[in-house]
């Protein structure tokens, strides 16, 4: 049912067939058990590196698979319709704290973080929310003040993805003082390693959905980081940060479209199974109607992903096109896997079937990267800002 919309180059096809594969085989057995247990399976991150699935949009210079946009989201739906908990590994580290690295870093992180992280060696992570600021994203109050060559970090950041195991992650912090406030411009990016002194990994969150990647708040407790942590120009932080999330928020749509793609399979094929009133459910019209609904949204969705992301190929500015691709597939996902319940019936509220969990994923798709209410208003925004 997975048609690609735009044609697929051989190459994508390969690398689509290739996480595919590596995604029924290795992943599928396992997770409904990962989701239940809270579990996230570390080997995956050495596996998935070897594939070059964490270097998939790093140039090979930087030991990276140097693919495009689009060859890398088509790998990440692959993933997602397995497992959601995997895919946003996976998105986050390919789409915000390497790409930083690669378009802001210095020679000297590339090569100690940018290179490793690409083969896989080491996980990246992303820390902008804090618990007083998520969709106020430019409040956020974790403050960095010089010592010297250090900075010295104090405050927390919340709903951190792979917290646990970031194993490089991109900080925000306040770099303006008190007596000098400057929004947005006051803010500056840091290169954050577990080993520093003053790092600590808090609270860890007890989700609805996305049950097996493991969300935390980090604590930074006058934590000394190098100067040559700062990424790129002080004060450019909230800038690069809002950039990345032109491409994660893709990888969000991603995502949603793979959950999506599997409550639709999943309802087709019970559709065909299950027998009421002497015949299987997808002889009647109200389940066929349905089943038509959600193929279309789901196709939809995945077109808009697929336009947004040959734009960003092209160089284009994609801010509009990214979250209208991501408030697309992340509400197509909630209605399609709340559909996908309905055909099921009483089968589609246990663990005995899949789409209980698909709808529980699902949700976050609207939350995390941008509330559906922000994309909105990057949307609304974006259409006045050119004129
Ligand atoms: N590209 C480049 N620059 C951008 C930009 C973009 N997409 N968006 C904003 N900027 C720039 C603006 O041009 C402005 O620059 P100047 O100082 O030169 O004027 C500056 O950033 C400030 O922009 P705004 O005035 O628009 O800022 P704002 O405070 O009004 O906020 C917002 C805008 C869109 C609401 C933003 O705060 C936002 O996106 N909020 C949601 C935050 C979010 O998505 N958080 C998710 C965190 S990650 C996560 O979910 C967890 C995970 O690990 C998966």
């Amino acid at each position: 049912m997975s048609w690609a919309l735009t044609p697929l180059t051989e190459e994508q096809r390969e690398i689509q067939r290739v996480a595919r594969e590596f995604a029924e085989r290795e992943i599928a057995p396992h997770s409904a058990q990962w989701d239940r247990d809270q579990y996230f399976e570390p080997a995956l991150v050495r596996q998935l590196g070897d594939l070059g699935f964490l270097g998939m949009m790093i140039p090979e210079v930087y030991d990276g698979l140097g693919l495009d946009t689009l060859t890398y989201l088509v790998a990440l739906e692959e993933i997602a319709t397995v497992d959601a908990s995997v895919a946003v590994m996976l998105s986050v580290h390919n789409s915000l704290p390497t790409q930083m690295i690669l378009k802001w870093g210095s020679d000297k992180q590339k090569e100690c973080f940018l290179k490793p992280m690409a083969r896989g060696e080491l996980l990246g992570a992303f820390a902008l929310s804090e618990p007083e600021a998520g969709s106020d994203a430019a409040a956020l109050r974790t403050q960095a003040v010089r010592d010297g060559n250090d900075w010295i970090l104090n405050g927390t950041k919340a709903w951190v993805s792979s917290g646990t195991k970031g194993e490089v992650i991109l900080a925000m912090a306040r770099t303006d003082t008190p007596d000098d406030r400057r929004g947005a411009r006051g803010i500056s990016a840091f290169i954050v390693t577990p080993d520093l002194p003053g790092f600590s990994v808090g609270k860890k969150e007890d989700k609805m959905g996305l049950r097996a990647s493991p969300t935390v708040q980090l604590h930074f407790s006058d934590m000394r980081v190098p100067g040559d942590r700062l990424l790129g120009q002080i004060g450019s932080g909230f800038i690069y940060a809002m950039q990345s999330l032109d491409n994660g928020r893709l990888g969000i749509a991603a995502q949603a479209v793979g959950i999506a793609e599997a409550a639709l399979r999943a309802a087709a094929a019970y559709a065909a199974e299950r027998k009421q009133f002497g015949k299987p459910i997808k002889e009647f019209q109200a389940i066929q109607f349905r089943l038509a609904d959600m193929a279309t949204r789901v196709a939809s969705s995945r077109a808009l992903l697929h336009a947004a992301a040959t734009a960003k190929d092209r160089g284009e500015r994609i801010t509009q096109f990214s979250s209208m691709a991501k408030l697309q597939a992340s509400e197509a996902a909630m209605w399609v896997t709340t559909q996908a319940i309905q055909i099921f019936g009483g089968y589609g509220y246990v663990t005995d079937y899949p789409v209980e969990r698909l709808f529980r994923d699902a949700k976050v798709t609207e939350l995390y990267e941008g509330t559906s209410e922000i994309q909105r208003i990057v949307i609304a925004r974006e259409m006045y800002s050119h004129t």
